[in-house]
């Protein structure tokens, strides 16, 4: 009988759904693997027990994704660059730190279209807005961002080399594709729409998943433009971390089911 692998994930206030996801996809593939959430304070103390325990990887969360940096025995040079780490692998005691969050992002608009050449406005400029930001530009797209705080878009455009959007002109496109990546539309931060939709042949990403039908999906939705939803970023992450920890290619359409539950 195979030995078992413990994955998890640490953060001050666990969700249920990466768990969901990823022991759904150890089930498909057969594997006997776990997945635990663990709600942490003390992050270099949960790292050493990485370490002691052989905990094959950790998905990090709010707060953790920058302190951690330091911690790391090695960081990818995307992730260094994007500033955070949400996965950390263990590799026979070496902890390399990964960001997912752009690869989830990108793979999710690329269910729907060719990312390449493509106008793109991100909305917000933190690090959600950050990891998508450099990953659909790491993929050819031509990128703006606006955000509420002007200095900050001017600081990451000019970083990544973007065009920066006034946040009061944000609406005029046109665009191929608008992704928010502010927490606005979070049904405990402010609900209202970060966006007015005034094309229907734009696409429109929300990365909000709390509710999945966001102000923002429900009007482009009625204006006529494609949506995507906050869940295919969050699962296309958690499908990047799959094949980090286990080498295999993630069973989607499992995990997808079990997101939905
Ligand atoms: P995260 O890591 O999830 O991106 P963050 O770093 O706190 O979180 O960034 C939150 C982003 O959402 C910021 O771009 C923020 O804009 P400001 O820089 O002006 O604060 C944006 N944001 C939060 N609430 C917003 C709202 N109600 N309307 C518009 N933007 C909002």
């Amino acid at each position: 009988m195979a030995i078992p692998v413990l994955c998890g994930s640490l953060s001050k206030f666990a969700s249920p759904l990466g768990a969901a996801m990823h022991n759904a996809a150890y089930r498909a593939q057969g594997l006997s693997w776990h997945y635990v959430p663990f709600e942490i304070d003390d992050l270099r103390a949960a790292l050493d027990a990485m370490r002691t325990l052989g905990i094959r990887g950790l998905g990090i969360s709010m707060p953790f994704k920058l302190e951690i940096m330091p911690l790391l025995d090695d960081v990818d040079p995307l992730a260094a660059r994007i500033g955070a780490v949400n996965t950390v692998v263990n590799e026979g005691g070496r902890l390399f730190g990964h960001n997912t969050d752009w690869v989830g992002a990108t793979r999710a608009l690329e269910e729907q279209m060719a990312v390449s050449g493509k106008r793109i406005l991100v909305l917000g400029a933190g690090g959600a807005a950050r990891a998508v930001a450099f990953g659909v530009l790491e993929r050819g797209a031509r990128v703006s961002i606006a955000n509420r705080t002007q200095a900050k878009a001017t600081a990451l455009a000019e970083e990544v080399g973007a065009e920066v959007v006034a946040w009061a002109e944000r609406h005029d496109g046109p665009w191929d594709v608008v992704v928010n990546a502010t927490s606005a539309g979070m049904s405990e931060v402010d609900p209202t729409a970060p966006f007015d939709v005034r094309q229907d042949d734009v696409m429109v990403m929300d990365i909000v998943y709390k509710p999945l039908d966001t102000e923002l999906v429900r009007a482009a939705r009625a204006a006529g433009a494609t949506t995507i939803r906050g869940d295919r970023m969050l699962l296309h992450q958690a499908a990047r971390q799959h094949e980090l920890y286990t080498g295999r290619d993630a069973p989607l359409a499992a995990m997808d089911a079990a997101l939905a539950i």
